[in-house]
């Protein structure tokens, strides 16, 4: 069993008192929740008679990954070839999105997502949806059904789309239907979405701002200075504002609960603004060399404060599997001299993610009443991996090899809830 309790510094070693591991651990669970964690010896004694066993002996246990942004409505375009971000957005996302218009698609798109998230070790993701209320519905009801942790929201645009993508003025109050309905329901958050600032009116980033303002407890997603095209056009769009946070600060959608995907062109004043609100960058490493947007700044995030999370961004990123993003986030670092550690990347993906999206009582940890979402490694998933693990002294050097040689076939059983939601046939 491996799990954090706090941020393990920067160092070879975590620094004390970070880290929990138990090399013949006992994860004791009751109605979905975690019960106990330590020792197999020292807590043997104390389950309940009747209690049932399952035996992970050679594996490892580990808290479900979190994904602070993805797109489940772009699942169908991963690895679309040969553009960068706008048109990539042009050629394939926009035609893709309209799909959606269907609820059965949106149905069969969630199901498969839902599927392949599981099948990668992830456990909560925050979502983007396509402007289409129906498939929000449609990935609510999906996920309340397999009793999932999930942040997802309908994306608001009301200019510069296709027509069958714009919303107008019903894109706030389907939002504030979903909202509704939705929000708070089991295990299940609203993110209010605008998609980013050229496809959103000032008119209507305000409206969202102004929802959040109601709600305290409703989450933010949007894009931020990803691709020097963007940045050239929101200068354009919004020339009255000084930088293309100050737009959305304007508007009022700048908080604790808000996840900015990418802040690949930001600068250090940009940085601490966001450390002093509080919001985090969600680094899509994956996806920004997919897109050749540019290699994100980890070090600077550090020196300014700024909280930053792990995300896939599918489907311009390239691997729904946790371990595939930290292997980009490893390379992304290793260009700019600024290697990850598995001890950064794996806190990163459990309590740090959780931590950065207010969801750190719930989810990211192995302890008790946290809720009962975790992952089975099987560290010899592979005869590489089998190879590889075989000349690994630590368990530094065992997570360091998972991260960058694992996929979704070390994941031997995905559980969220208590319920066992994956298994590797
Ligand atoms: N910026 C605005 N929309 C998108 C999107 O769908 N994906 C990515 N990567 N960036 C965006
Ligand atoms: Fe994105």
């Amino acid at each position: 069993l491996v799990s954090f309790a706090r941020d393990p510094g920067d160092g070879n070693l975590p620094q004390p008192g970070s880290l929990k591991h138990y090399g013949d651990g006992l994860l004791w669970l009751k109605e979905g929740h975690i019960q106990a964690i330590g020792h197999y010896a020292d807590l043997i004694d104390q389950l309940p008679p009747n209690s049932q066993a399952l035996d992970y002996r050679g594996r490892l246990i580990m808290p479900g990954f979190i994904d602070t942004h993805v797109h489940y409505v772009q699942l169908d375009i991963m690895a679309s070839y040969g553009r960068q971000l706008l048109d990539w957005l042009n050629d394939y996302t926009f035609p893709e999105e309209c799909r959606f218009a269907s609820h059965a698609h949106a149905e069969a798109l969630s199901n498969a997502f839902l599927d392949e998230m599981l099948r990668a070790g992830t456990t909560t993701a925050q979502v983007f949806g396509s402007s289409h209320p129906g498939s929000v519905d449609a990935f609510f009801t999906a996920c309340q059904k397999r009793q999932l942790r999930m942040l997802v929201g309908k994306v608001l645009m009301d200019r510069n789309a296709p027509d069958a993508l714009i919303d107008g003025t019903t894109g706030i109050s389907d939002t504030e239907r979903l909202i509704e309905d939705w929000h708070g329901k089991q295990r299940l958050g609203y993110s209010v979405t605008p998609r980013f600032a050229p496809t959103s009116t000032k008119t209507q980033m305000d409206a969202a701002g102004a929802l959040l303002r109601n709600d305290p407890t409703l989450w933010l997603q949007t894009h931020l200075a990803e691709n020097s095209g963007e940045l050239d056009w929101v200068a354009q769009l919004f020339p009255g504002s000084r930088d293309y946070l100050s737009v959305y600060e304007e508007a009022g959608l700048v908080g604790p609960r808000s996840t900015f995907a990418h802040g690949i062109h930001l600068d250090n004043g940009m940085r601490k603004r966001l450390a002093e609100r509080g919001a985090n960058i969600a680094f899509c490493p994956s996806s920004n060399l997919f897109l050749g947007s540019g290699l994100f700044d980890r070090e600077a995030a550090k020196e300014t404060g700024m909280a930053f999370t792990y995300a896939s961004d599918i489907g311009a990123g390239t691997d729904l599997s946790g371990f595939g993003t930290l292997k980009s986030a490893y390379q992304v670092g290793q260009l700019r001299g600024q290697p990850l550690t598995a001890w950064q990347g794996f806190y990163g993906l459990t309590h740090g993610n959780a931590k950065a999206l207010s969801l750190n009582s719930q989810v990211g940890q192995l302890a008790p009443s946290y809720e009962a979402d975790f992952v089975v490694i099987d560290p010899h998933a592979t005869s590489l991996l089998e190879r590889r693990i075989q000349h690994c002294n630590t368990l530094g050097e065992r997570l360091f090899a998972l991260m960058m040689l694992a996929d979704d076939r070390a994941i031997y059983e995905t559980w969220a809830g208590g319920i066992c939601q994956h298994r590797r046939d």
